[in-house]
């Protein structure tokens, strides 16, 4: 029997398929009934997690104007994920949900009571995405004129991470007794106040709510940079990754499993998916055809660049299609993103860069189902794991793109065993590790 991999799905709470000819009833996800279907869907299909993205402003980056981000409803409009993770948590049974919530954003504490009032609805199937945040104008947002440099922002999220972990274990498990012989709801001595007091942060505690089911929410992270690296390899249970081809995933698990027993922990407990954007048809052929179509499309050029722009505040619309950039690019934001997207030494024009980074796919996956699981299931035997976070390679999520992964895809790959094809444990963590 093969090994199996696991499955993510990779979203934002963003506009739907509004302006599809197939999108009668889009427009309005906002209510999140949306989502809820998208993420019932993947249930049925045995995803382990939907993964919410997230950022905190609306960018300018591209020509420095928000003209094409709202006019093209790029990263934008988005909202906030942490009500909707907790109505997918409370329409779904089994699959994880996951939400991003930035350590900028967030006083420690608040972002602890979050975290375990909905690992608790969701009934221990919560996870938080730990993000440190990447630009300046979601930084301006929060009273800062810059970002922090990212070794401070790192160094602030260890000292973040031993605050809410604190703050998490401030409960006993067994705190809440509910006796009603002696008429005792919790036992005040298996609850504790932390004393936190840090370099960046101080808090009492203890929480105000029941602990997580989990113990601690699920913790998911995407540290690109050396720094980020070590981060997700001390506390994460799930990296999300992009990585240019098998040998770049393979090199990328390798570091990160390798940092993490070099902390001591079983490699084995952190699940690297791997983000990627697979292209169905009916054919090989007619997907070839799609795909071509797709990256050569003005509009599909426009949204990658200006999309790049927004998470590596980078403007591309300086630079010339047809001629490579012009040097390494750097960004206090998303470097490895970026690193990927340029790949530099290529001699590669923008335009090649587009069509080979724009979708955001760490290998092309473009083919029948069974083409394309065929190929997933050969990249992930190279790799050694984990799995990979799908994402639609269109411009927005659509009905029709979640069937064809849900109801083509996943039935092929199935049919190889190459991924679950039921959920036995309760709670996300275990889930992760189930194999
Ligand atoms: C698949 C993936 C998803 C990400 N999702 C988010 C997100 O939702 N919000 C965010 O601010 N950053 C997000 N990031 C950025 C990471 O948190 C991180 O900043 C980035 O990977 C760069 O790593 P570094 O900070 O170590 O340089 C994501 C990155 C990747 C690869």
């Amino acid at each position: 029997m093969p090994k199996k991999f696991h499955l993510g799905w990779f979203t934002n709470f963003t506009a739907d398929e509004w302006n599809d000819p197939l999108a009668a009833g889009g427009g309005k996800p906002w209510n999140g009934k949306y989502y809820v279907e998208m993420a019932q869907a993947l249930e049925r299909a045995c995803f382990d997690y939907l993964m919410l993205e997230d950022t905190l402003m609306l960018s300018d980056a591209y020509g420095h104007s928000t003209e094409m981000y709202l006019k093209k409803a790029i990263m934008v409009p988005k909202h906030d994920p942490a009500p909707l993770a907790a109505l997918v948590a409370a329409s779904t049974s089994r699959m994880g949900i996951v939400s991003t919530l930035s350590t900028m954003a967030y006083p420690p504490f608040l972002l602890a009571r979050l975290c375990a009032t909905i690992d608790n609805i969701a009934e221990g199937r919560f996870g938080w995405n730990i993000v440190t945040s990447g630009e300046d104008t979601a930084a301006q947002n929060f009273g800062m004129d810059k970002l922090p440099p990212r070794e401070l922002r790192y160094e602030m999220a260890h000292e973040y991470m031993d605050v809410v972990n604190q703050l998490f274990a401030s409960w006993d498990p067994d705190a809440v007794v509910m006796d009603r012989v002696t008429d005792t709801y919790a036992d005040f001595s298996k609850v504790r106040p932390i004393h936190f007091e840090g370099k960046y942060f101080k808090c009492r505690g203890p929480l105000n709510t029941v602990p997580c089911p989990q113990g601690r929410p699920t913790y998911v992270q995407a540290g690109g940079s050396p720094t980020g690296r070590a981060f997700a390899a001390k506390h994460a249970d799930s990296i999300i990754a992009v990585a240019n081809g098998v040998a770049g995933m393979k090199a990328y698990r390798d570091d990160v499993r390798s940092k993490a027993a070099a902390m001591g922990r079983n490699p084995d407990d952190i699940k690297v998916l791997f983000l990627a954007a697979p292209l169905l048809g009916d054919t090989d052929e007619e997907a070839r055809d799609k795909f071509n179509k797709l990256i050569t499309s003005p509009a599909f050029i426009e949204h990658s660049l200006a999309k790049y722009g927004s998470f590596t505040d980078v403007d591309f619309s300086k630079y010339e299609l047809d001629k490579p950039l012009p040097g390494k690019l750097t960004t206090n934001g998303e470097q490895g993103s970026l690193d990927k997207f340029q790949q530099f030494g290529s001699n590669k024009t923008l335009r090649q860069l587009v069509a080979d980074g724009g979708t955001s796919s760490s290998i092309e996956l473009v083919g029948a189902p069974d083409t394309v699981a065929a190929k997933m299931g050969e990249a992930m035997e190279e790799v050694g794991g984990d799995g990979f976070l799908i994402k639609s390679p269109f411009r927005n999520n659509s009905r029709r793109y979640t069937a064809e992964i849900t109801e083509g895809l996943i039935p092929a790959l199935k049919r190889r065993g190459l991924v679950r094809t039921e959920y036995t444990q309760s709670y996300l963590r275990d889930t992760l590790r189930e194999f």
